[in-house]
């Protein structure tokens, strides 16, 4: 991914200097810019998903990108003890945990009828558990520093949308956590907050899931998207930036929408016509 993520024109460049982000599923797309822009900005970071040769090359890349301090810990979000290293391993490293983004997630495009059993529980165990279970991991570090807690989200369950019945159902639990999180650790000084990405251009996110919006079959249609372009890992990046500083500090329980305000104006007209006269959705 070509990175090109400076939000250091608009914040401080010290922001978060002396500070320490944990992130799961940073190693690519839209948690690797979230990572970027904070390391940019000062802070420490270690990223967290399954694939350990791409999120050592990951790490390597964004301290070039950066010169600051980045650690690759593999682990698997669903399973509790991974997360519970991960945390062992930031502390030993950096010795404290301000900042925590919940990125990583599972998704395709698939129908109902083609949609496992297994299929469902994997993306809503990767999503949901996976959220809850490196947030329970980090929480006490996370008061200890009065941190901040973003949890990736979507707007697909906003309306419904074909072929996302797993991962909007995920996505709605996320928004969920987000709210009862923000009410137990607020008291702590730990605010909890989401962001739903609209359509980011070259992402594996849209790699996989823009098959089915491909009007013409190649090239994708942004034309519905009321500020006129697709998204940009930079969009992300500097709502990030924002909503983990004290500029934000009294925002809590808020998922924000970060989409130039695409899912109100998405195809509901299409809908039917999709689902009836589905299109191929490949495997990547
Ligand atoms: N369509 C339908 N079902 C699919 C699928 C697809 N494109 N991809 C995977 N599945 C099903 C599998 O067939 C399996 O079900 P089964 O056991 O009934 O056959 C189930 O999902 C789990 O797949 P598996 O590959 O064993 O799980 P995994 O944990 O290795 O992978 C995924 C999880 C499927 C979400 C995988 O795509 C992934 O890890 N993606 C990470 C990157 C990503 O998708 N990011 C999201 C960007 S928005």
């Amino acid at each position: 991914m070509a990175s090109a993520i400076d939000t250091t024109q608009v914040f401080k460049n010290d922001l978060f200097s002396g500070k320490v982000l944990l992130c799961s599923g940073g190693g690519s797309g839209i948690c690797r810019g979230m990572t970027t822009a904070m390391v940019k900005h000062g802070a420490s970071a270690v990223i967290v998903s399954r694939s350990k040769d791409k999120l050592e090359k990951a790490a390597e890349e964004i301290r070039k990108e950066t010169g600051g301090q980045v650690i690759a810990v593999s682990g698997d979000v669903r399973k509790p003890e991974d997360m519970e290293n991960a945390v062992k391993a930031t502390i030993e490293k950096f010795g404290r945990i301000d900042f925590l983004i919940n990125g990583a997630a599972g998704n395709f495009l698939a129908p109902l009828q083609g949609l496992s059993y297994n299929a469902f529980k994997t993306v809503i165990e990767i999503d949901v558990m996976g959220t809850f279970n490196l947030t329970k991991a980090a929480s006490e570090h996370l008061k200890k520093s009065r941190g901040s807690v973003i949890n990736v989200s979507a707007t697909l369950y906003y309306t419904g949308v074909p072929f996302q019945l797993h991962a909007g159902t995920a996505k709605a639990a996320i928004d969920a956590m987000t709210k009862h999180l923000a009410i137990e650790l607020g008291p702590h000084g730990v605010r909890v907050n989401g962001i739903s990405p609209g359509p980011i251009a070259s992402t594996v996110g849209m790699e996989k899931l823009g098959a089915a919006f491909k009007r013409d079959g190649s090239a994708l249609d942004y034309s519905g998207v009321p500020m006129g372009r697709a998204g940009e890992t930079m969009d992300i990046a500097q709502a990030t930036v924002f909503l983990n500083s004290q500029g934000a500090s009294w925002i809590n329980g808020v998922t924000l929408v970060v989409d130039g305000g695409s899912w109100m104006t998405s195809s509901p007209a299409d809908y039917p016509k999709m689902v009836l006269n589905p299109p191929k959705l490949a495997r990547l």
